[in-house]
Parts: C-alpha cells; structure tokens; sequence
C-alpha cells in the first residue's frame, strides 16, 4: 500500500515523517470487542455539507482515511437518506486493500447496511445492483418493499414503528459483523447518540469556513450530552485535522443493555 496524500501524527507523540497505509491502519485498527465507528467531515464552523453535499468537503486525504476505515470493517453501516442523496455506489476496495483484509482473516468487502423505515429505495441503485457482497436492510416490521429489492438484499426487520437501531445492531453482529463503520447521515448519527450506540467518532475537519445554512453532523431529537476523548490527531498537508475520540470500553453499555436516558 501507497504513502498516499500525506499524513503525519501531530497528537500523541509527533511522527517524524507521512504514516504510510499500514501504520494509519495500525492507528484506527479494529476493537476487540463489538464496536461502532462513525466517520464524518465537516468545515471548521461545523456545516456537513457545502452546496448540499459532502464531496466539497473532502479532500484526497480525507478520502485516504475514508477508503481506509472501510478496509477496516465489517459491515459499512450508511442511512437511507444518504445513500439516496449521495447516489451511493456499490462498495469497491482496490486490489491490495482486499489483500489486507485476505491476510487479516476477514472477506474480500465489509457488508452494506442501509437502515430505511420507509422501504423507499431503489433496487436499481449500484449499491444494490451492482454490490460485490448482498446487502442487508435495517427496517421496520410492517414496512412493505418495492418491488426487486429482495432480489438484491436481505431485509432484517427490528421494530414495529421504527427502526430499532439496538435490535438491529445486536442481529448484525450475531450475523457476524462485529465491527461497524457508519458513514451517516447527521440523522442517523444523531439516533445513534441519542440510543447510546455510538463506541467512536472519526471526524475530518475540512479548512474552510462554510457560513451559515447548512446542518451539523448530527440531527434529530436532543440527547443527553456523552464524554467521548481524544485519541489521536493527524494533520494533512491540505490542512485537513484528523480527529479520533472514542469512549474507554468500560464506558459502553453491555451488549443488549437498554438505551440510557
Ligand atoms: N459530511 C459528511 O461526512 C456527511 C456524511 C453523510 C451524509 N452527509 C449529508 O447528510 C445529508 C443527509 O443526511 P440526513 O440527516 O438528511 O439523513 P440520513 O441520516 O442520511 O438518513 C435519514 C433516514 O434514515 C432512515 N432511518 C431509518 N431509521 C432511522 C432511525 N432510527 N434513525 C434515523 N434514521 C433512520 C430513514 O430512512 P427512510 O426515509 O427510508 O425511512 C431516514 O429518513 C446529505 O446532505 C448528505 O450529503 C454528510
């Protein structure tokens, strides 16, 4: 694996020279225990998106440790309204970020999660049509699908009203994904947060001041605010901060423990 656009460590212990792919992979790694990683950019006044989407935020080395977190996982966790919006593609690794995972005892691709109460997707989109490994759909009980979907994913149903997001996670890692990768949206984050979910925050802040309109990362009903520290700081030489902040193992809830208030 390439150096890529480069990197260095500037929090803890300064690195003297750019982190090459193994050493950033070794830096995020995967948890030993079930584990939730959320990944977002966001400007430095805290919008997530620029002219309606994420793109104008992410320069080549947010992308770098965007591909590399989906090496990392098991299951690629994204919500419905982003997967929509964002027109999301099937999930493609390159040659040698396949190998990695080959060597680490894990599948050529992490698994796609799209969490959808409406069932409002389209069968046709490259995410499920052209997607190396079937997807899977979190949704609700009663939800009806549109015609082929179930061609081209599995639906596992956790909840009457919604979208139990604790149930739905429980049966992704009894299905054997263990690690999670969530790519958002702000909504979904936020009901995350909100049902105590949520083990670690990679946070890619983009130099630039995006001014008023657009939302934050995360949206949706207050939640009682959660500590979460700071792991690791990298810088880019487009002046992008890397941020990691996860919560100390004994800090999450046991599996199948109810959301705390
Ligand atoms: N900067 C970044 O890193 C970043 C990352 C991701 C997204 N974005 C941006 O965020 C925007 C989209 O975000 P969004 O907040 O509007 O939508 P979102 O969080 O991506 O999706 C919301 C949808 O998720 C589904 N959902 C099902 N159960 C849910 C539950 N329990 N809690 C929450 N959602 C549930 C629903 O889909 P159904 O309607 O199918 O029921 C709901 O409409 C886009 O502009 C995108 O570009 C930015």
């Amino acid at each position: 694996m390439s150096v890529g656009s480069p990197v260095s460590r500037v929090w803890p212990a300064p690195a003297t020279g750019p982190l090459t792919d193994p050493e950033l992979a070794a830096l995020y790694g995967r948890a030993d225990r079930p584990h939730l990683r959320v990944n977002f950019v966001s400007s430095v006044d805290g919008a997530v998106t620029l002219d309606g989407y994420s793109a104008g935020l992410s320069g080549e080395p947010d992308k770098r440790v965007f591909g590399l977190l989906r090496m990392l996982c098991d299951g690629l966790v994204v919500a419905a309204g982003t997967l929509r919006h964002e027109g999301y593609r099937a999930v493609r690794l390159s040659e040698p970020r396949r190998a990695w995972r080959r060597a680490n005892g894990l599948t050529d691709y992490p698994t796609l999660v799209v969490v959808s109460g409406s069932l409002d997707l389209d069968p046709a989109q490259g995410a499920f049509a052209d997607a190396p490994v079937r997807p899977v759909v979190l949704t609700r009980d009663d939800a009806t699908p549109p015609p082929g979907l179930t061609d081209v994913a599995d639906l596992v149903r956790c909840g009457p009203d919604r979208v139990d997001l604790a149930a739905g996670l429980a049966e992704l890692r009894r299905g054997g994904l263990g690690q999670l990768l969530c790519e958002g949206g702000p909504h979904l984050f936020g009901a995350l947060t909100a049902a105590d979910l949520v083990d670690e925050l990679c946070l890619t802040v983009a130099p630039l001041l995006a001014g008023g309109g657009p939302g934050r990362i995360s949206a949706g009903d207050a939640s009682a605010p959660r500590r979460l520290p700071l792991r690791h700081v990298l810088a880019a030489e487009d002046g992008a901060l890397m941020l990691r902040y996860a919560r100390d193992a004994d800090d999450a809830p046991p599996a199948g423990a109810a959301p705390a208030a």
